[in-house]
């Protein structure tokens, strides 16, 4: 039996649903450049980077820039995004999530973030989530996106704890090959079907308790 000393939490779709706001801007920029952007598209944006995202996009509108006129595309869609997100309050924070953290506090098991994105502080200020948090990783911090490893080794790193101690709480493909290959256990949030290496799925944090976190 593996004894677990610290949780891991990706950010976008597992404290929070940010992935609607991503979707508004993104959706935003598109239809300024000239192109429809569905739902549907959206879902292969999550987990992957800003940069990444962008790339996707373009792809989608059939559409080709320079860097440096890349770089200003995604400067415009995140004004956009943190638009959106500094409306955010506390009522949004996904149901249960906040017990959870507060029964691993209780449990002396440390809590780690693990997040691609740049924006992670500003939404965890206004979730008055913050404390929380005994590392926060995102991605200022980063080099390599997910499903390269860094984040979450990382994050064990801050913890002081060895990978084998770590699980990781994640909502996308990517994430859970990043902490596969980080040698850390991995709960996903979402759907089995997409989510099928990980070592548990669940649906959200509702009414779990800590035998969730032992394996
Ligand atoms: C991830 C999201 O958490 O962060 C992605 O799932 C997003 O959709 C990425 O692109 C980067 O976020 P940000 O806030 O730095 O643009
Ligand atoms: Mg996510």
């Amino acid at each position: 039996m593996t004894h677990i000393k610290g949780c891991i939490f990706d950010l976008d779709g597992v404290i929070v649903d940010t992935a609607k706001y991503h979707y508004l801007a993104w959706k935003r920029l598109a239809s300024e450049l000239g192109f429809n952007f569905t739902e549907k598209q959206n879902e292969k944006l999550k987990g992957v980077s800003r940069m990444r995202s962008l790339d996707i996009l373009l792809e989608v509108g059939n559409k080709n820039f320079d860097d440096d006129t890349k770089l200003k595309l995604a400067d415009k869609k995140n004004k956009w995004y943190v638009e959106y997100i500094s409306k955010m309050d506390t009522s949004e924070i996904l149901p249960g999530v906040k017990d959870f953290l507060m029964l691993l506090k209780k449990s002396n098991i440390k809590i780690s973030l693990g997040s691609a994105s740049k924006n992670s502080m500003l939404i965890l200020e206004n979730l008055k989530l913050k404390d929380c948090f005994d590392s926060i990783i995102d991605g200022n911090k980063v080099s390599k996106a997910k499903p390269d490893p860094e984040v979450f080794l990382l994050g064990a790193k801050e913890l002081n704890l060895s990978p084998e101690e770590c699980v990781v709480f994640e909502d996308a493909e990517a994430g859970v090959q990043a902490a596969k290959a980080a040698n850390m256990k991995v709960i996903g949030i979402g759907s089995s079907s997409i989510l099928h290496e990980a070592d548990k799925v669940i649906k959200g944090f509702e009414n779990q308790t800590l035998e969730l976190i032992q394996f």
